[in-house]
């Protein structure tokens, strides 16, 4: 399993980076989706984990992170919108997870379970729902590698992006300069631009990739936008 150390370097060896969320991809060809996306040059996966409780939809857990981190060696970025993710942290390391993801509206002590998901090696990052302040994450960013802020309500893939959430990315990093800042929902052609210009380094896809014809096209053409951003006023 790679260290913390290799996983953060890959990451930042190359920013903006578009990271498809496999929530809407085709999971009865899972092993043929994913090297179709490793060859059209993605580097790193989001995984949307989720319980039904902490949010009204359900999908995988450990074994599915197993069989994909079985099938490639991108960066597997594991978004767990789950209630009690403490039970579950050093399963999804096992399992293969190169980053741990949980949310602030789900846990008590957010401090802990940082250092737990850092002590199993992996990156540890929070997550902040659309009405969730940055202030409720402040005093413990330094138990973190990353900050992903939600841009839909957590649940389902295809809905429209809440642009109001993007000043949150800037007041993340006035409080954490060094942080990865993430972005997760509605990330299309249209939005791809402002959210790096608000200072997203990572940049989740799903509908815009996945209702694609070709997925290539579609990450090319995202990651363009994205990197074109970022010289433009
Ligand atoms: C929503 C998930 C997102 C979602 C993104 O709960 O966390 O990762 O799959 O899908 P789009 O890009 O279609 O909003
Ligand atoms: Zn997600």
């Amino acid at each position: 399993m790679e260290s913390s150390r290799s996983t953060l370097s890959r990451i930042r060896h190359q920013l903006p980076q578009i990271l498809p969320s496999m929530l809407l991809c085709d999971f009865g060809n899972l092993a043929q989706e994913v090297v179709r996306l490793q060859q059209a040059g993605v580097r790193i996966l989001h995984l949307d984990i989720m319980d039904g409780v902490f949010v009204p939809n359900f999908t995988y857990g450990m074994t599915v992170v197993q069989a994909i981190r079985g099938t490639c060696d991108m960066v597997l970025d594991c978004h767990l919108m789950m209630v009690h993710p403490e039970r579950y942290v050093e399963q999804f390391r096992a399992a293969g997870a190169d980053v741990i993801t949980v949310h602030q509206e789900a846990v008590n002590d957010l401090a802990g379970i940082g250092r737990a998901i850092r002590a199993t090696g992996a990156l540890a990052g929070v997550a902040l729902n659309p009405d969730t302040p940055v202030e409720t994450v402040a005093a413990d960013l330094n138990c973190f590698d990353l900050a992903l802020v939600m841009s839909v309500q957590p649940g389902f893939g295809g809905q429209a992006f809440r642009p109001e959430v993007l000043a949150k990315l800037g007041e993340l990093r006035e409080v954490a300069p060094d942080i990865l800042l993430e972005i997760d929902g509605g990330v299309s052609t249209q939005t791809v631009a402002r959210c790096v210009q608000a200072g997203a380094q990572l940049l989740v896809a799903g509908s815009a990739v996945f209702r694609a014809e070709d997925y290539g096209d579609a990450v090319d053409e995202l990651s363009q936008l994205a990197h074109n951003s970022l010289v433009a006023p």
